[in-house]
């Protein structure tokens, strides 16, 4: 598109009328404008899926192995490919924007989003970050680059004044952005944290580097209600404010415009950035008659204009058209037999101008898109330690497979980046399915969690009404009257359908206790909210929200918990109302858990099973209550029923392989106790057939730390995540994860980079130039033997090291990386580029990056812990 066109639509819109079009319309959309061709863009959460519009648990998503695992990869062309089927899941639903990749970084092992980051390496974290964005845009759907900028961790994340020198700023929490913005990044979110004194949506950080120098021409929109004043935000770089529509832009910018507080050409060039960017997303002029969906019948039945017409296949309809339905009319086969909508809310869904679109059904999870996302987890899986107990091959006749996490493996860490995936296939799913026929699998879960706070599900209770499994959401009026009723599948509900006249949510469940005890039942959300159990009221009473933080308004608000005595078989009614107000937010979530296991004897039952067997499996890992957006963690212990579970375990059988299902570090006190240590990540949601073929040797752990792992969180340099005084200093600079460890001479418990394979490899040879021209990139060759009896893949490491010159470096840093196969026996040499980048630092006194002349050491190996070739390079000039 170029500048006269965009000109030319300029002119047609008044002052109002392109202001109109930098809030959103609604929560997920943009605001239409007929009269230059224009229609919404919609955009939807991800990273490790695209969520789509609603938070409704029937419209299901691929959902991929989280951030963390992808990085663990250290492979960009299986991550690009990843990228392409989150497009083809974007179009299937009808989404532009993909809220993805978060580029933040793993700067302290408490983070709250480790899980949705990549890596603490911001040269990692690069890479993987543009190879995802290359596979999502390569199909027209835009990636946007989240969050702009040093939004590492949660506490106070909306007023955070992250304090970091220059020098580490362009360095390390930068380096990610701008690889995303040179792959092509279509769009950059900032974050609601503030670095240097300036809030991130009115941040000059928006201007220099990311348009002038980087050259970023995509669109800035902000975290969602991260603008929260008018002028500074207008005036800065920041082009769109979501959510809407309410906005502090708005008629509030037509003002300050008119009254000449923001210039009118600051308007002007943000409409230019979205109308740009909607074009690149066919949703301008021509092709904004038509969007991703109908452009790609492969992905989706084909467009339906007509209403009352159903496409073959398809699931549900959406109103498309310039005023957004609120209310979607989906087909009764999703939504359960018995389920009514009474009455829309918003305008005439099928008025003049409302646009329909089918989506293929939710049931289209092809084969292959299956396989790869099990390769994908496999492929990230890392093995930490293995001392001859991996992989089970076919002398093991019966297996122990103990954990909480074993039939419940947790696929997805917790907040905004949650969908609501088809299917999970657990560890003790994966391992069964392969076993089947050949083993024996005993499964004994040992402990439970604390599953307070766990939404009721179809596992515990039914619909009173029609008593199918699921529970009954009811939408009343002030009187008490139904308005609205259908049977969900569980009592988490974060959008009940708010027909006109709507006041109270309620859910109704009937629970059928498994257990005799004292249950936990709960209530989580904000307002006016009711609990009761066979009528006896439980909990009764105002729940002030104390937090703006949407992730916790609207997707994990606080619990509140009362305990019953109830007995094993015995039905019990659940009713939960919340009563629904302007500011209480979204969410209702009903809950209820078992009384507390009796730890010893699930222990001593596991150990049992676990001596019995020719080996065990025994999985553990965190809790949604852990690991979540919109809060840090507050230590890294798994806890001591789950420790004690693995030392029990491993004590009754010597071939015991621990499987942690975490998304970031956690601290494994008995790590040299099993025979081996299986990192899962959260793998998505065939994770456990991925796992279960690295278990089995179908395949290769491939996966290499894409974070250090500490042996305790005392030991982690860096850790501290809680401002002071609203402020948060990066005090540690440049030496950020490995670096700071190798800087404080400490050892941690798994190197940044380390994973084993099964099979081993000498490093034999390091060659390359012996002097480079800065500036310029250059590549070495690591010639590497398989000393092992299977053909395997390495992921060759190499880093720089500087000393002696002016400049201060890190202890080492990673510069380059590629992965290499070969077979026993076999030497094979990889060439690793080492981009021009990897040798400059920026001048914080000329204010550019530069390129130091002298000596410059080039490390290979297969860890930052472990690097047995060295070459000297004499890097000439100055860049
Ligand atoms: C998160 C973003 C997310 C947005 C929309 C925010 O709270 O920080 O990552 O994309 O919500 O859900």
């Amino acid at each position: 598109m170029t500048e006269d066109e965009l000109d030319r639509l300029l002119d047609k819109l008044t002052l109002r009328a392109r202001v109109r079009l930098l809030s959103g319309a609604t929560t997920w959309r943009t605001p239409a404008e007929p009269a230059i061709g224009l229609r919404e863009l919609v955009m939807s959460d991800g990273p490790a899926g695209v969520r789509g519009e609603s938070w409704d648990e029937r419209r299901t998503a691929l959902l991929l192995p989280s951030a963390s695992a992808l990085a663990a990869t250290w492979d960009d062309e299986l991550v690009e490919r990843l990228g392409t089927l989150l497009a083809a899941e974007a179009r299937r639903k009808g989404v532009d924007v993909i809220l993805a990749p978060n580029l933040n970084l793993h700067r302290s092992p408490l983070g709250g989003r480790h899980f949705e980051c990549f890596s603490e390496d911001p040269e990692l974290t690069g890479r993987v970050g543009a190879a995802l964005i290359r596979g999502v845009q390569a199909r027209g759907v835009a990636a946007v680059a989240k969050h702009y900028v040093a939004n590492d961790s949660e506490t106070e994340r909306l007023t955070v004044d992250v304090r970091v020198g220059e020098r580490a700023l362009r360095e390390v929490y930068l380096a990610p952005f701008e690889h995303a913005v040179a792959a092509g990044v279509m769009a950059v979110m900032a974050g609601y944290n503030a670095v240097n004194g300036h809030t991130m949506t009115a941040s000059p950080l928006l201007s220099d580097p990311l348009r002038s120098e980087w050259g970023f021409d995509g669109v800035v929109i902000s975290d969602w209600g991260a603008v929260r004043s008018t002028l500074d935000t207008a005036r800065a770089g920041l082009d769109l404010a979501m959510p809407g529509p309410e906005s502090v832009w708005g008629e509030a910018l037509v003002r300050a415009v008119e009254d000449g507080e923001v210039p009118e050409s600051a308007v002007d060039d943000k409409v230019r950035h979205l109308l740009r960017f909607a074009a690149l997303v066919g949703a301008l002029g021509e092709l904004g008659d038509g969007g991703p969906a109908a452009r790609d019948p492969s992905d989706g039945g084909p467009a339906v204009r007509d209403p009352g017409a159903r496409a073959p296949g398809a699931r549900h309809l959406d109103c498309r058209g310039p005023d957004a339905c609120a209310l979607d009319v989906r087909d009764v086969d999703e939504r359960g037999p018995d389920a009514r909508v009474l009455s829309g809310r918003g305008p005439d869904h099928r008025g003049p101008g409302a646009r329909w679109r089918s989506h293929a059904p939710t049931g289209v999870r092809s084969r292959e898109a299956r396989a790869q996302l099990r390769g994908a987890a496999a492929a990230g899986a890392v093995l930490l330690a293995n001392r001859g107990a991996l992989p089970l091959g076919r002398e093991v006749r019966r297996l122990a497979v103990i954990g909480p996490h074993a039939a419940r493996t947790r696929s997805q860490g917790g907040g905004s980046a949650g969908v609501f995936p088809q299917h999970e296939v657990s560890v003790l799913e994966g391992l069964r399915a392969l076993l089947r026929g050949r083993a024996e699998v005993v499964h004994v879960p040992g402990p439970a969690h604390d599953e307070s706070g766990r939404a009721l599900g179809v596992d515990l209770c039914t619909d009173p009404r029609s008593g199918l499994p699921g529970v009954l959401l009811r939408v009343l009026d002030a009187s008490g009257s139904e308005l609205y009723a259908e049977r969900r599948s569980s009592a988490r509900q974060l959008e009940p359908t708010l027909v006109p006249g709507a006041h109270t949510v309620e859910i109704r469940a009937r629970l059928r206790p498994r257990v005799t005890g004292r249950w936990t039942l709960g209530i989580a959300g904000f307002g006016r909210m009711r609990l009761s159990l066979d009528e006896q009221v439980l909990l009764d009473g105002e729940f002030a929200r104390r937090t703006d933080d949407p992730a916790l308004v609207h997707v994990t608000p606080p619990v509140h918990n009362a305990v019953a005595q109830l007995t094993a078989g015995q039905d019990v009614l659940v009713v939960a109302r919340r009563q629904l107000a302007p500011g209480t937010g979204r969410a209702t979530i009903v809950s209820a858990a078992p009384p507390p296991p009796d730890v010893p004897r699930s222990i001593a039952e596991a150990a049992r099973a676990a001596g019995s067997a020719d080996a065990a499996v025994v999985v553990v890992g965190t809790t949604e209550h852990s690991e979540s957006e919109g809060y840090d963690r507050s230590g890294l212990a798994l806890g001591d029923a789950q420790n004690a579970l693995v030392r029990a375990v491993a004590a009754a059988n010597p071939r015991t392989v621990a499987v942690v299902n975490s998304g970031g570090p956690v601290e494994l006190p008995w790590r040299d106790e099993v025979g081996a240590v299986l990192l899962a990540w959260f793998p998505g949601q065939e994770g456990g057939g991925g796992l279960a073929d690295v278990l089995l040797g179908r395949a290769e752990p491939g996966g290499r730390l894409p974070t250090t792992w500490p042996v305790a969180l005392s030991d982690a340099p860096v850790s501290r995540t809680r401002p002071a005084g609203g402020r948060l200093d990066y005090d540690e600079g440049l030496h950020t994860g490995y670096r700071a460890w190798l800087r404080h001479h400490r050892t941690p418990a798994y190197w940044f980079g380390h994973g084993l394979g099964y099979t081993t490899w000498v490093y034999e040879e390091l060659a390359g130039p012996g002097e480079v021209a800065a500036g310029e990139p250059f590549t070495v060759h690591v010639r590497v033997r398989n000393t092992g009896p299977r053909t395997g893949r390495e992921v060759v490491q190499v880093y720089l090291a500087r000393a002696g010159g002016e400049v201060e470096y890190p202890h080492r840093w990673l510069a380059g990386y590629t992965a290499v196969h070969a077979g026993p026996g076999e030497t094979v040499t990889a060439a690793v580029r080492v981009p021009a980048r990897a040798l400059r630092h920026w001048s914080t006194g000329d204010g550019a990056w530069r390129t130091e002349p002298g000596p410059c050491k080039v490390l290979a190996g297969c860890s930052a812990g472990s690097l047995p070739l060295s070459l000297d390079v004499e890097v000439r000039g100055n860049g």
